[in-house]
């Protein structure tokens, strides 16, 4: 059953906006990455959750893997599947409620912040368990989550929970024609300890956790000093 979720009238409001913003532009890399480090071949079965407009998804099935994305919001959902390549579909779901039993090879849930939203209410548990039970056993996932630390360290006009780790922020985002809507976003933050506890509980085992950013995902140790941790992990 798919809910409702509070992202969903931004991402309305922001349509292909959405892909204007800088943290979108990186998306070869990001794909070049996960094909090298996930070992991702034509065929290849990939569940992307939280899929957005679509841009992994898109270059993924460019690469000729077979690709289903997901995502709470309607609008992105239509934009994802208006200029899809061959080899990817789209459908509303709730990442809260995913109903996959072991249909794929890899899952990924990728992008600042796309598990944080999802989790924002303290689902974290049940997010990843519906992920690994999507994968087949030996299945792969990535994974990226916001760096609890850095937030604290650089975030200066956003307020984060030291209890719940999430972040809240106030913040103003722009349609296609430029107009503003003030907004609150709320991102669920991690320690790599955190990412590996979860993980466990979820029947994964964590190959890979890697400090990266938009654009630049690499696989440099866990710091404070990046956005987003990369978790590569294998369904048990
Ligand atoms: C920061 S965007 C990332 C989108 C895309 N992965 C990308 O890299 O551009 C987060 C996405 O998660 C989606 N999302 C948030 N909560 C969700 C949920 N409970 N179920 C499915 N999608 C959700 C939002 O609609 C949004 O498209």
């Amino acid at each position: 059953m798919t809910g409702s979720h509070w992202f969903e009238p931004i991402a309305d409001h922001l349509g292909s906006a959405y892909l204007r913003y800088s943290f979108t532009k990186g998306t070869r890399q990001e794909v070049d990455h996960l094909v090298h480090a996930l070992d991702l071949r034509a065929g290849t079965r990939i569940l992307d959750v939280g899929c957005g407009p679509g841009r992994h998804a898109h270059e993924f099935a460019r690469r000729e893997m077979i690709v289903h994305g997901i995502d709470i919001s309607q609008r992105f959902v239509d934009l994802a599947a208006a200029d899809a390549p061959a080899g990817a579909t789209f459908e509303r779901a709730d990442a809260r409620a995913l109903s996959f039993d072991a249909e794929f090879d890899v899952v990924v849930c990728l992008c600042q912040g796309a598990f944080g939203m999802m989790t924002a209410n303290g689902d974290d548990e049940g997010v990843l368990a519906g992920m690994a039970r999507a994968l087949r056993p030996g299945g792969r996932l990535a994974l990226s989550a916001f760096n609890a630390y850095f937030v604290v360290k650089y975030f200066e006009d956003a307020t984060f929970d030291a209890d719940s780790g999430v972040n809240h922020e106030r913040t103003e985002v722009r349609d296609e024609s430029g107009t503003p809507a003030a907004v609150d976003l709320w991102t669920g933050c991690y320690t790599p300890r955190e990412l590996r506890l979860l993980c466990r509980r979820a029947g994964l085992r964590v190959d890979t956790i890697t400090g990266v950013e938009p654009g630049r995902y690499r696989d440099d140790p866990p710091s404070v000093e990046t956005p987003e941790y990369l978790v590569l992990a294998t369904r048990c």
